[in-house]
């Protein structure tokens, strides 16, 4: 299937690693033009030279306001715009309610402003363009996970921004969908498993816990997603928040142990 993304300008935050690298792969598979923004400056120096002349890193650290509004400025001056702007950059930190409340606030800070901020810098882009937004949010803000406040408000606000700015940006014909991963096996999540006693029987029990063939979510599995919603094969989709997690958001708990087979 043809997507219709040959040249289209895409920019993807925290695209160096993980879910953002498989992303910023697949948009170049598609022919687009690709900017990551990250602050990892060596794993985003090698990807863009692993990836070609259409890719271009451009270091930042998004907690910095003034750094998300020179990446826009510098995809501009780089390629001349921009279609797709993937909100991607988050970190599950892991802080539970004993934190303080300033500690809290700097958290949620660090996940959610920049998704505002790239955004807010990038609409006169996107409108021009009749562009559109793909949001990185997290199964924590449906499911909890006990010990990560900070984290959980940011993707719950991002979650709700999303339906937000579907609504705010359909006069402008720009859509807004965020993608939900739940069990993405990202090198993160691989040293994890390696920091555990027993990394394959961690890495075994956590995939066991997921109904749809019992097995992690695979990056590229959650960048196809979000290059399907970017493209215009997804033309009447808006405000969704899509879960690419094997059912671990939803299916019933019984699901996975067997007892689906009534
Ligand atoms: N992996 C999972 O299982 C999972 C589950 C739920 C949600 N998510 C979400 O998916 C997105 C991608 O996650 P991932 O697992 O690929 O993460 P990752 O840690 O593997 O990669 C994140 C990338 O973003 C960059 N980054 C983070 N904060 C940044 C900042 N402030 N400035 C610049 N760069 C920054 C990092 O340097 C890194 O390259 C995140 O929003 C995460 O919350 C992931």
């Amino acid at each position: 299937m043809d997507l219709g993304l040959r040249n289209k300008i895409v920019l993807v935050t925290g695209g160096a690693k993980g879910i953002g690298a498989a992303t910023v792969e697949a948009f170049s598979a598609e022919d687009c033009r690709v900017v990551l923004v990250d602050r990892d400056t060596e794993t985003g120096t090698s990807l863009e030279k692993y990836l070609g002349s259409r890719v271009s890193y451009i270091e930042a650290d998004l907690t910095n306001l003034e750094a998300c509004k020179k990446a826009i400025e510098q995809t501009v001056s780089l390629f001349g715009g921009l279609d797709v702007l993937v909100n991607n950059a988050g970190f599950n930190d892991g802080l539970g309610l004993e934190t303080p409340p300033e500690d809290f606030m700097r958290s949620v800070q660090n996940n959610l402003l920049h998704v505002y901020a790239m955004t807010h810098y990038a609409l006169p882009l996107l409108r021009k363009g009749q562009g559109c937004l793909v949001n990185l949010g997290s199964k924590v803000s449906e499911t909890g996970q006990g010990h990560t406040s900070a984290y959980a408000a940011a993707k719950g606000a991002i979650s709700a921004l999303t339906r937000e700015w579907a609504v705010a940006l359909a006069p402008d014909k720009i859509r807004v969908n965020c993608v939900i991963p739940a069990e993405c096996l990202t090198d993160q999540y691989e040293q994890f498993f390696l920091s555990q006693v027993e990394p394959e029987a961690a890495k075994k029990a956590i995939s066991k816990l997921v109904p749809f063939a019992q097995r992690l979510t695979t990056p590229q599995e959650i960048a196809q997603t979000i290059v399907f919603l970017a493209s215009d094969r997804s033309s009447h989709t808006t405000g969704q928040l899509v879960f690419v997690d094997g059912g671990y958001t939803h299916f019933d708990r019984a699901v996975g142990h067997g007892h689906n087979k009534w």
